[in-house]
């Protein structure tokens, strides 16, 4: 049976590529972001998952606001990155899981999640930074990685309440999956934060870590924001929230917190790195 072993929530901005890539993680400015990392590398090198399923949003580069999938997921064996106009690195290609994707998109459209399925996937920095994070220096292509893309860019937007369920039924699709599999899932973006507009900067680290508190320990109490509840919260691109909020979903036994580092502002976010394992199902 497949197991989900843990999770992982991280910021996914490309300033953190360009930092990694020029030398900067030890400046004033990024440290305190950086140092929140190696327990969790340390973690997933100790654990070594085959697989690893990828809550993010993709701002553009697959999917323009011309065509907006509410949800979309990858099952192909391979995806690639191209230039998104940041200056970072293009990344070597990232391995997928083509035959855990299938099971899961069969059993997400049979319990009523109208996925767009995807045998071709270009794949943005919401899930090339954190994978760079996680593994620096690209290391991560031993990893089989399932990219789960949400909507967080084009009204209308999928709720805080569905992008939970549609955790849960990835959790339940993973448990039903005979072949055995360590998985950990990502939710990445997030988390207050707003790049346009009057309110261009807003961040709220009371909001984030009251999130990050809920995450662990009361995630029902997310799903009663609505997507316009985060805006005001925490800003108009908070609706990244929902990456975390789908991630916590897929964890359906008890939860317990291993690690956290928060840290605001990065760029314009506030970013919540934090490390959950859960009781798995015997
Ligand atoms: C930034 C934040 C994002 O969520 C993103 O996708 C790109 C950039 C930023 O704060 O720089
Ligand atoms: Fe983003």
């Amino acid at each position: 049976m497949a197991n989900i072993i843990g999770a992982i929530t991280t910021s996914h901005i490309p300033a953190i590529a360009n930092a990694m890539a020029n030398g900067l993680e030890e400046t004033p400015y990024w440290k305190p972001f950086f140092d929140g990392y190696p327990p969790v590398r340390d973690w997933l090198n100790e654990k070594k998952p085959d697989v690893i399923i990828l809550f993010y949003n993709d701002h553009g580069l697959e999917f323009f606001i011309d065509k907006k999938p509410t949800f979309a997921m990858g099952v192909a064996d391979e995806y690639y990155n191209s230039d998104e106009g940041w200056g970072i690195p293009t990344i070597p290609p990232v391995t997928g899981e083509s035959d855990l994707s299938w099971h899961i998109a069969n059993s997400l459209v049979d319990e009523g999640f109208d996925m767009t399925i995807c045998q071709e996937m270009k794949v943005d920095h919401g899930l090339t930074v954190p994978l760079n994070l996680m593994w620096p220096g690209h290391k991560y292509g031993h990893v089989k990685v399932i990219p789960v893309c949400i909507n967080c860019e084009q009204y209308p937007m999928p709720q805080p309440w569905r992008t939970f369920e549609l955790g849960k039924a990835i959790g339940r699709a993973v448990a039903s999956y005979e072949k055995d599999l360590n998985v950990v899932v990502f939710g990445t973006g997030g988390m207050s934060h707003q790049l346009d507009g009057e309110r261009a900067g807003f961040i709220n680290r009371a909001f984030d870590l009251d999130c990050l508190d809920k995450l662990v320990s009361d995630p029902e109490a997310l799903t009663k924001y609505t997507n316009i509840d985060l805006v005001e919260q925490g800003g108009a691109q908070a609706v990244e929230l929902n990456m975390l909020i789908a991630m916590r979903g897929t964890l359906l036994g008890k939860v317990t917190e291993l690690h956290r580092n928060y840290h605001a502002p990065i760029s314009n976010t506030g970013s919540g790195l934090m490390l959950l394992e859960h009781e798995m199902p015997k």
